[in-house]
């Protein structure tokens, strides 16, 4: 159903909002706790669509997965090489993430596993993840281009690779990882860009071998032994700091607002957004920091700014690659012009990003300049007019980005369809109204 969605010019927001559980470490919790032997507890796990299906997706594989009456998740898994034959297709729904890691994780099991997803989903290359794992023994028939729906016959005897990531994607890497669980001797990923570390982080904690060293000729190499046991553990979920973004940005760029988030993941390799926002002046504050299983997380204490435009490099792409849609809002609003850099990647995301905020912006009375992977936002330090109807193309990012964006414009900005929202966002509407947005169904 589609679920159109409008945002109004608010007023200073204020308060405190609790941010949903962060969508990387949720999935990567329930797989881990799938495979592992015992319970497993996970608090604070994100109930949103895409993290669902991976929660069902463990069922078919044959785990226990329950969500209990207090909110957190029990599983108790089957032991590394354990999961079973699904016996029916494992539909991925918007979610990347959980078809990459999925497939990698049954690359090395000998049976039959067959993915889909919805549209966006079957249109995203998963190459990326088919090529390596095939070295690995599996076979995939997959569409043209290697895409959804496909079949994975995972290898009776798998082989340990060592393996260049040819794009800085922690799901590529997180695919060969978990498939090198299941596969004697040490699977290695060498990274020349370092992506999101949750995957060794957590895959740590749960008692696997996991070694990162440097790379001959600059980068990191990722190393696990194959067949560990990984014990069930207790996972507490950070606030994930891409869900956080929106209200960050939102204070930011709504005169007179004060706002705190607590409990905010704040992994180096996550933080490359707030990095950008301090450089353009924000003021974001970070108070109680403290580490959670690995995790840095602390709470946000954010101000309204006044914003200047600045040049993001491209190697900060993998610690942001999520948030340059908000970032290109929060340039709108900035005195000057911000050019963004080694963006090819947002072309093959749940939309293809870059013309999607490019189209939108200007639908809003920005000035834009999309190119092949930059963008160039050229802010008057003066209110954007807003007033734009949006295509969301069935992205939570972009329909939250464009919502934040008329929360802080002249006139109302419309987007087409907010459904996607619930993928990983769920409540977001709600906890912005509770700030003070004005967010809702157009007359
Ligand atoms: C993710 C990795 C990133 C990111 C996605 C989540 C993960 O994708 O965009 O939202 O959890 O590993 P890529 O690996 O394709 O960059």
């Amino acid at each position: 159903m589609v679920k159109p969605l409008m945002s109004s010019r608010a007023s200073a927001l204020a308060g405190s909002a609790r941010v949903p559980g962060d969508k990387s470490i949720s999935h990567r919790a329930l797989m881990f706790g799938a495979l592992a032997v015992g319970e497993s507890t996970v608090t604070g796990l994100l109930e949103g669509d895409d993290v669902l299906r991976t929660a069902a997706s463990m069922r078919a594989l044959g785990a226990e997965v329950e969500r209990l009456a207090d909110g957190s998740w029990r599983l108790y898994g089957r032991g590394v090489g354990g999961l079973v034959e699904p016996a029916d297709v494992l539909d991925m729904g918007n979610s990347g993430t959980g078809a990459r890691l999925l497939m990698g994780l049954v690359a090395t099991h000998p049976f039959t596993t067959i993915f889909t997803g919805d549209g966006s989903l079957r249109s995203r290359p998963m190459r990326r993840v088919t090529e390596p794992l095939e070295r690995m023994g599996a076979r995939f028939f997959a569409r043209d281009g290697g895409r959804l729906p496909a079949a994975v016959v995972g290898a009776e005897r798998p082989n340990p690779i060592l393996y260049e990531l040819p794009v800085a994607s922690a799901q590529v890497k997180s695919a060969i990882l978990l498939a090198g669980l299941n596969t004697p001797g040490d699977t290695t990923v060498i990274e020349r860009e370092a992506t999101r570390d949750h995957t060794e982080l957590m895959l740590r904690n749960f008692g696997a071998n996991v070694r990162v060293e440097d790379a001959e000729g600059g980068g990191r190499a990722i190393t696990v032994t194959g067949f560990p046991e990984l014990i069930g553990r207790p996972v507490v979920v950070p606030a994930d700091p891409s869900s956080a973004a929106f209200p960050v940005v939102a204070a930011l760029l709504v005169e007179g607002s004060e706002i705190r988030l607590p409990g905010i993941g704040l992994n180096p390799l996550r933080a490359g957004l707030y990095q950008t926002l301090l450089e353009m002046g924000a003021d974001i504050r970070c108070e109680n920091s403290r580490d959670q299983a690995g995790e840095p997380v602390a709470d946000l204490v954010v101000h309204a700014s006044r914003l200047k435009g600045v040049y993001v490099p491209a190697e900060r792409a993998p610690s942001m690659i999520d948030e340059y849609p908000i970032l290109a809002v929060a340039a709108a609003f900035a005195e000057g012009t911000t050019r963004m850099t080694g963006l090819a990647e947002l072309r093959v995301k749940e939309s293809d990003r870059l013309a999607a905020m490019a189209r939108g912006l200007a639908a809003c009375g920005v000035a834009v300049e999309e190119e092949k992977d930059a963008l160039i936002v050229h802010g008057t330090g003066r209110v954007p007019d807003g007033g734009g109807t949006i295509a969301t193309h069935f992205d939570h990012r972009i329909a939250m980005s464009f919502l934040v964006m008329g929360m802080a414009s002249s006139r109302p900005v419309l987007v087409d369809d907010a459904e996607a929202i619930d993928t990983s966002f769920p409540g977001f509407a709600a906890l912005m109204n509770g700030l003070g947005g004005k967010i809702g169904e157009p007359a």
